[in-house]
């Protein structure tokens, strides 16, 4: 097979695609020749934790979101790969809710294994994609960093897994350019000891406010706050933990709320999510949609529609995580490979999206968003040879998560699920979250 395959970025989407086409290649298939640009100099993306802020050594803006301390918001038990088990890697059962450090070691686990990492390309950043319509190829400019030399390349498939959670969306509030504190984007949060003993404001009511201000209070922060546009998250909080309406503005330290009340402020930190960002695609190539589970243009979640030699992993927004970049990783070979057929009209590729779309926005809440992911990943690997596996059960462990949060926002992690994966009961972790502040793989395997 002659084909050329570009891959941009070596974070656990990019790095499904690569393990997709080598498990191909191991049972006896002819695959096409791999090149995967990476800008960092390590794999995991995310999962590979950068202290750095801002621009990097090279000037290019730090992809990493993750900070100190971050442990799994969900279980394990939901993103564990069919084809790598946590027991395999760890040579015992593990508990269910691993701290940065033991996910990226499980990531990395597989893939070593596997042995992609010779088409890696790292401190690659990937410049530009070109499309030439007549001769059906992408040209493909990257900078190699370290050396600062510009090249171009040509690949019959361009496969994006550059990531979504790194170009941070920055609100303003009135007040803001007066404050007397530190304002800073979740993007750039990364040690929660830097807001011990402050009052510290978390503006949103997703993920990130819920973890970093959970962070902030585990490390000793006096108070914390945070903002609502529509509704507070609603957990039973602890004492020293509020939900006010949206911010109206900042005088000085003090903090206006919606509801006409004002508070003290040290440190205010924007909780409020992520831009899809793809400077390096030209506009006919470059996906614009919002942070949902059915992302415009995209069929079957992943060929671009207007250019289906293109394809995006993990763009969608995430219940389901590893496993679903596989599923998505898996279809995209075979498309490459010729084993799966793409409709031959747009037309039915765009209807394929609007009904996807109108599915997503037909559930009423969490639960039917879960069951929709699971359903999305259960209709990929039906079409390709990835290991079938219960996501039915998997979408049972994040509904009892769901419930295990209700019942104790700062306790749910000291729960523990049976794996979908090899049928096994995950130990109960060692020390209550809350109590766990060596969060070193070490300290973590102790069970
Ligand atoms: C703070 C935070 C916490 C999270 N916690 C969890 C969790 O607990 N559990 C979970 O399952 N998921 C979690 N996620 C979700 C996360 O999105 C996925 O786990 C996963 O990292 C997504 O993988 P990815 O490969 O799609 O993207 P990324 O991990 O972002 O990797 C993308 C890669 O592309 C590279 N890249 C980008 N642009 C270029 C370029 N131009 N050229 C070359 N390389 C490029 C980047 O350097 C990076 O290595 C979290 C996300 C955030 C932001
Ligand atoms: N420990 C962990 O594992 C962990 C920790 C943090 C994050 N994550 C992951 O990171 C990803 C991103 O999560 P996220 O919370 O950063 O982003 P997100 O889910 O997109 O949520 C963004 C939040 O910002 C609010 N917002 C946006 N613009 C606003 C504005 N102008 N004013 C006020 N509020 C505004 C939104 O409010 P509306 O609802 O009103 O739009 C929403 O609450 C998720 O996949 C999550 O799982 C994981």
């Amino acid at each position: 097979m002659s084909k050329r395959i570009a891959v941009i970025g070596a974070g656990p989407s990019g790095l499904a695609q690569l393990r997709a086409f080598q498990s191909a290649e191991a049972k006896g298939a002819e695959i096409p020749e791999i090149v995967c640009f990476e800008k960092q100099s390590d794999w995991g993306g995310l999962w590979n934790y950068s202290w750095r802020t801002g621009l990097d050594q090279y000037g290019e803006p730090v992809h990493g979101s993750m900070y100190r301390y971050l442990w799994s918001n969900g279980p394990k038990e939901g993103l564990e790969f069919a084809d790598y088990s946590f027991e395999e890697h760890f040579g015992k059962q593990i508990a269910s809710y691993p701290p940065r450090a033991v996910l990226l070691d499980y990531i990395e686990g597989r893939v070593k294994k596997a042995g992609v990492r010779k088409w890696i390309r790292f401190e690659n950043v990937v410049r530009l994609v070109d499309w030439d319509e007549k001769a059906k190829k992408f040209t493909v400019t990257v900078q190699d960093l370290p050396k600062d030399h510009c090249y171009s390349e040509e690949f019959d498939h361009v496969i994006v897994a550059s990531g979504h959670f790194s170009t941070p969306n920055v609100p303003e509030f009135p007040g803001f350019e007066r404050f007397n504190g530190r304002i800073v984007h979740a993007h750039d949060f990364r040690d929660a000891r830097e807001f011990t003993g402050k009052d510290v404001l978390l503006v949103g009511t997703s993920y990130s406010s819920e973890d970093i201000g959970s962070q902030c209070w585990k490390y000793g922060a006096k108070s914390v706050t945070n903002t609502y546009r529509k509704a507070p998250m609603g957990f039973k909080w602890p004492d020293n933990w509020e939900e006010k309406p949206n911010m109206q503005k900042v005088e000085g330290n003090i903090v206006t709320f919606g509801d006409g009340t004002t508070k003290k402020i040290d440190a205010i930190i924007l909780c409020t999510g992520y831009k899809h960002h793809f400077p390096f695609l030209p506009d006919g190539l470059r996906l614009r949609t919002a942070n949902r589970l059915a992302t415009n243009d995209l069929y079957k979640g992943v060929a671009y529609v207007h250019n289906p030699a293109l394809f995006y992993i993990g763009m969608q927004d995430q219940w389901f995580t590893f496993n679903m970049f596989d599923a998505q990783a898996w279809w995209a070979r075979d498309v490459i490979m010729g084993r799966i057929a793409l409709p031959e009209s747009k037309e039915v590729m765009l209807a394929d999206v609007a009904d996807r779309v109108a599915r997503e926005d037909a559930g009423a809440d969490a639960h039917d968003a879960i069951q929709y992911q699971g359903d999305y990943v259960k209709e990929l690997i039906e079409e390709t040879d990835y290991p079938s596996f219960d996501v039915d059960g998997a979408c049972e462990i994040f509904f009892e998560w769901k419930d295990h949060k209700k019942q104790d926002i700062m306790g749910f992690r000291n729960n523990s699920y049976k794996s979908v994966i090899t049928g096994t009961m995950a130990p109960k972790h060692h020390t209550p979250w809350k109590d766990a502040l060596d969060d070193t793989m070490e300290s973590y395997l102790q069970n």
